[in-house]
């Protein structure tokens, strides 16, 4: 299967089981906006939990909060996001399609990638095992001619855009000569600059109401509580402050089922440290949150990191993790030493002073912070895009199966009589009612119990736990784990005590 037809299957998959389904269907649906359905909201919330349990519970010296969506407007003055929030938009005048210019010149270079990856794949078929790919990278001409076009058309981008040279973007466009992929066309606008932020008023009556903008990062409601949690949690330095939250942009092209949303949630921690020390701290942070995405299942292969080319203004380094979606490798999670800038822009602008007292060196500072920043839903659809497997089995027949972390799974266990009577159902309950206190069970007595198993190996659950006839007799039941699907015969008292221990081993430990 192809990654095109995989990801309308991921897709297909979402909606069938309820998982994700586009928002206003009804009314045909709202442009990149989604709504998450039964299994989905599980799911969620449980990526949600597992973040917020490595990030806060796991370390003494991180608590989290939940601030406000509605800030006071000044917060996004000072943090640069009114003035400095923009991308580069340009619009195709035969298609009348609106593109992000640093978008166009990205895909041209991944176009010219991809060209290269092919090259070293037919050398790597052509010389076998004693070929070496990075010499081949060096020494091969055309890769390096077509390497040439990739850093030219980089470096020219970030040239331009840092110097907000926007006629500069345009005539790179031109000068690469990149088409419309819909009208085929280089018929272009000018390149302008245009805000992210959704704006609204706040107040009964428009007139003399102020202007306020709904958040586009949670970040700013961490920054802008710094002081209250400092003194009200009696913080030492290096500390951190998390939350999750909804964040909102107005994308230009907002595409990619939940890849690129509209509304969004995001889940972020500011790690605030001494000034000078941010860059241990930011190598500390991206080893730990590579070591949270593999304790998921998710092979190493699956991710890289990739350094920003153009800072954001609040930046002096920054990386992304990024994932292998469907569609390429894309940004799943920024990781950036975003100095002491938040800090001191809400110090002068409030007029308050943000401070830190150090009793180690007896000295005041403004704190450097170091943030780690991921996109709730990027994580479900990564979690969901590995997850989706179509297998086929020893019989001859396919399963569809989603090999989800059980730590995330939706439902942890299914409880299957083996048949509707002679007390199956009764037993099955009696377990039911026990289990459900720790995890989240379903029952499920219709069909044949292959048909129960293939179902649940659709929703991702991990353990199915059958009673059957010894059931009755000794109390023991089979648990069936969903990726081998070997059964096991164990005491009903011992399932509490099977499954929690398995999911604890799997759990990230910093
Ligand atoms: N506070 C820093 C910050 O917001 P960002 O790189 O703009 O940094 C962080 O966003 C993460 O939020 C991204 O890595 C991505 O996972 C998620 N994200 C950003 N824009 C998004 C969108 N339009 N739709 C879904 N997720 C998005």
């Amino acid at each position: 299967m192809n990654n095109e037809d995989l990801f309308k299957k991921i897709i297909s998959h979402s909606k069938e089981y309820g998982f994700i389904f586009p928002s206003s269907e009804i009314y045909d649906g709202l442009s990149a906006v989604y709504d998450y359905g039964q299994l989905g909201s599980e799911l969620k919330n449980n990526i949600r939990s597992y973040w917020w349990k490595s990030m806060v519970q796991m370390h003494g010296n991180i608590v989290g909060i939940d601030s406000a969506i509605f800030m006071h407007p000044q917060i996004w003055k000072a943090s640069g996001h009114v003035d400095a929030f923009n991308d580069p938009l340009i619009d195709n005048k035969d298609s009348k399609k609106r593109y992000r210019a640093d978008v166009l010149i990205e895909d041209y270079m991944a176009k010219i990638e991809d060209k290269i990856n092919k090259e070293v794949d037919k050398a790597a078929k052509r010389f076998g095992d004693s070929f070496d790919a990075k010499m081949f990278k060096e020494t091969n001409p055309r890769v390096l001619e077509n390497q040439q076009k990739i850093d030219y058309a980089r470096n020219r981008m970030v040239e331009t855009l840092e110097a907000n040279d926007l006629a500069g973007v345009k005539s790179l466009i031109e000068e690469l000569g990149i088409v419309c992929p819909v009208s085929g066309s280089r018929n272009w606008t000018d390149v302008r600059q245009f805000n992210l932020m959704f704006s609204t008023q706040m107040g009964s009556v428009a007139e003399g109401a102020d202007v306020i903008y709904l958040r586009p990062e949670t970040a700013q409601g961490i920054f802008v509580n710094f002081l209250n949690v400092l003194k009200s949690g009696r913080m030492k330095i290096p500390f951190g402050i998390a939350q999750t939250g909804k964040a909102f942009r107005n994308e230009i092209v907002a595409r990619q089922f939940i890849f690129r949303m509209r509304e969004f949630e995001q889940m972020e921690m500011q790690f605030f440290v001494r000034p000078g020390e941010e860059m241990q701290w930011f190598e500390y942070w991206k080893e730990q949150r590579q070591k949270w995405h593999l304790s998921l299942g998710i092979p190493n292969s699956k991710y890289r990191f990739h350094d920003h080319d153009k800072l954001a203004h609040y930046a002096n380094a920054a990386t992304d993790i990024e994932f292998d979606f469907p569609f390429g490798f894309k940004e799943l999670e920024g990781i950036h030493s975003r100095t002491d800038f938040d800090l001191m822009a809400h110090q002068k602008l409030s007029g308050k002073k943000l401070q830190y007292f150090d009793p180690e060196t007896n000295e005041n500072y403004v704190p450097y912070v170091v943030e780690t920043s991921i996109g709730l839903d990027r994580m479900f659809l990564a979690v969901l895009s590995h997850a989706y497997c179509e297998e086929e089995l020893e019989d001859g027949s396919t399963r569809t199966v989603l090999r989800i972390s059980p730590v995330l799974a939706p439902i942890k266990v299914a409880i299957l009589p083996l048949i509707k009577k002679d007390g199956f159902p009764e037993k099955a309950k009696e377990i039911m009612n026990e289990l459900k206190m720790e995890f989240n069970c379903q029952y499920d007595e219709k069909d044949a119990i292959g048909r129960r198993y293939r179902r649940q190996d659709a929703i991702g659950t991990p353990y199915c736990v059958t009673v059957d006839m010894q059931t009755l007799e000794d109390n023991t039941v089979t648990i069936r784990e969903r990726d081998s699907m070997k059964q096991e015969r164990v005491s009903i008292e011992k399932l509490s005590t099977i499954i929690n221990k398995n999911l604890k081993n799997m759990m990230y430990r910093p």
